[in-house]
């Protein structure tokens, strides 16, 4: 049998270590696939990043026409990342009968629709398992290992620079900008920064997730999203030291009777949660199936080796297909746009609550926001307040039982008019 040929479009440090991985691993990988993977070409408008790989000057271009128009390719590997050039890439090398491996969390959370129905129609496969946690093949488990489980929730840490950023701000007192230069010379963060920080990154990754586990497309602008641009050094020292806590941009999605929760935001968790160990680059998703339980996956993230490895293991995976015939014989991602996923509007959300209350230090300020509380069924579960510092507001901190956000939100919107309150009460989220 022929060699399977692929063109790479897009040749940052996830291309080209795809690339080397593949050549470090050739034989091993015949031996796999029952025939050679041959990189037909490699395509960058960038020519000097592919100087590295040692390929003939015939397979490198910077022109994605002769990649998508070369009948003998039988694989796209697209890793350029955003949104629309992607997008149409995929289509066109689609309509021309390639299969697609792709690491683009953006064009999958926003066209799973037409891409995976363009896949059934054409008989073809798309692999993406570099588009969730990089290295861990959350995809495949979630696919296939937990095909058997209805899954009841997925928790995941799914973004590597807001990871390393709160790891920093918590471990090693480091500042909010200095750990966010020190994640992009690492090279885990978006080339636009805001995608990590404002929580739109890990939501078009839950995204995706969710479309697979609930069976139908839940897009990422359903999910509600929190970033951590604004979180304070002190909320983090107070939440650990003073109540047990981590905290963590979490990803979550829970469906309880039909009704779906789906969020991206800073969340609380207790220092002996698996995820709380979960530190750096290093991302982990937490799943729970009726049938196997929780299951945790961790591994790197964020970073071009790790992704490299998920690109390759996909190409490796679509071509022993390839080779046995068995390519598009059956789709890889089965949806059902008739399945309803009944989005729960925020307000409804119900969980424990960590409150930071800005005040003066007066007789009756706790009585009142207590009283504000309580008047809007929010319950307290622990109360802290340090001694006074002359003249500055001092934080109040309160825990609360299960509650509505609605009814905290209420609550906050109350207080924070009161004339003893000085700045914008802080309100996290507590795991359960
Ligand atoms: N910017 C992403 C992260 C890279 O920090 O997790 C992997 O998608």
């Amino acid at each position: 049998m022929k060699n399977v040929n692929i063109g790479i479009i897009g040749c940052g440090t996830v291309g080209v270590n795809v690339a080397k991985i593949l050549e470090k691993h050739s034989v091993i990988i015949k031996n796999r696939v029952g025939c050679g993977i041959n990189i037909k070409w490699v395509c960058d408008k960038d020519l000097s990043k592919l100087k590295q790989l040692n390929l003939p000057k015939e397979k490198i271009t910077s022109d994605i026409n002769k990649v998508i128009l070369d009948p003998s390719v039988d694989i796209l590997v697209e890793l350029i990342g955003g949104n629309d050039i992607s997008k149409k890439i995929i289509i066109e090398a689609m309509d021309r009968g390639k299969h697609i491996v792709t690491a683009n969390k953006a064009v999958l959370s926003k066209y799973w629709d037409e891409i995976f129905s363009l896949a059934l129609r054409k008989k073809l496969l798309v692999y993406f398992e570099a588009a969730v946690g990089a290295g861990i093949p959350v995809i495949q488990s979630l696919n296939e290992g937990l095909a058997a489980n209805k899954i009841q929730s997925i928790v995941g840490i799914l973004n590597g620079t807001t990871n390393f950023i709160l790891s920093k701000m918590t471990d090693n007192n480091m500042g909010f900008s200095e750990a966010l230069k020190l994640a992009q010379k690492s090279g885990f963060a978006e080339a636009n920064p805001l995608l990590d920080l404002n929580g739109s990154d890990a939501a078009q990754k839950l995204s995706i997730l969710a479309s697979i586990a609930f069976g139908n497309h839940l897009p990422s602008e359903k999910i509600h999203r929190e970033g951590i641009s604004d979180i304070s050094p002190i909320d983090i020292k107070y939440a650990k030291n003073e109540f047990g806590y981590v905290l963590k941009l979490l990803a979550s999605v829970k469906n309880e009777n039909g009704k779906i929760s789906a969020t991206v935001c800073p969340t609380l968790i207790d220092v002996e949660h698996p995820l709380a160990a979960v530190e750096n680059e290093y991302n982990a998703i937490y799943i729970d199936g009726d049938s196997c339980g929780d299951i945790m996956l961790y591994g790197k993230g964020a970073g071009g080796p790790a992704a490299a490895s998920a690109v390759a293991s996909d190409i490796i995976y679509l071509a022993t297909n390839i080779f046995y015939g068995t390519a598009g014989k059956f789709p890889f991602i089965l949806y059902d746009k008739k399945i309803k996923l009944n989005i729960r509007p925020v307000e409804d959300i119900v969980s424990k609550y960590y409150l930071r209350f800005s005040t003066a230090d007066k007789p009756g300020v706790l009585s009142k926001i207590s009283g504000i509380l309580g008047k809007n069924n929010v319950s307290i579960s622990a109360c802290f307040q340090e001694e006074r510092h002359k003249k500055q507001a001092v934080p109040v901190l309160i825990l609360t039982h299960q509650t509505k956000e609605g009814n905290v939100r209420k609550a906050i919107k109350i207080i924070d008019d009161l004339p003893v309150v000085k700045s914008k009460t802080v309100m996290f989220r507590i795991m359960e």
